[in-house]
């Protein structure tokens, strides 16, 4: 049975590591692999990288689907992403609307290359190149800053992109947000 993992909040230490690079895929890392999944869909996000669940490993996982917390995703099948690189990003980037699971209560508005190219390894241990567009991109991205001890208020224009949970809601209710 998958678990539900502790998150940790922003001030822990473990999320301004750079995490550990992963050697070999065992069964530990098949379970903490499920256990995100289960917690991040417990929790209505789209993504959850390891450090966040405390263990600073160069891991993430991606699981977009419409929820409480990102009403307009797109649907994917949950992506396993192993000592990920960025390996090529769109000089266009985009603005929208992001938060994090270890920052709860806020929003910013985050730019955001709208396209990238990653290469990665999934969890049967195969080296995996495939291009990301939009709100997946957005995630990979954000994801990927987990591993490098970076959260997304460092990708902030200003703080005045900052918003609280409670005033997004309403932003959202009037439809003037963006979404790609
Ligand atoms: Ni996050």
């Amino acid at each position: 049975m998958p678990k539900l993992l502790e998150i940790a909040e922003l001030g822990n230490p473990i999320l301004r590591k750079k995490a550990h690079r992963i050697e070999s895929i065992d069964d530990y890392l098949r379970d903490l692999s499920a256990n995100l999944i289960y917690t991040v869909k417990q929790v209505s996000g789209v993504g959850l990288a390891a450090p966040q669940v405390g263990k600073s490993l160069r891991l993430f996982i991606m699981h977009s689907r419409p929820n409480a917390r990102y009403p307009n995703a797109t649907t994917t099948k949950p992506i396993i992403v192993i000592n990920p690189e960025i390996i090529e990003v769109s000089s266009e980037k985009s603005l929208d609307w992001e938060g994090c699971l270890s920052i709860p209560g806020i929003r910013g508005l985050v730019p955001r290359h709208k396209t990238i190219k990653a290469r990665f390894i999934d969890i049967s241990g195969t080296l995996i190149q495939r291009t990301f567009h939009g709100f997946l991109a957005r995630i990979f991205q954000h994801e990927y800053d987990h591993l490098n001890g970076i959260v997304f208020l460092d990708r902030l224009e200003s703080t005045k992109d900052i918003v609280t949970e409670k005033e997004y809601k309403k932003l959202l209710k009037k439809s003037i947000l963006t979404h790609n």
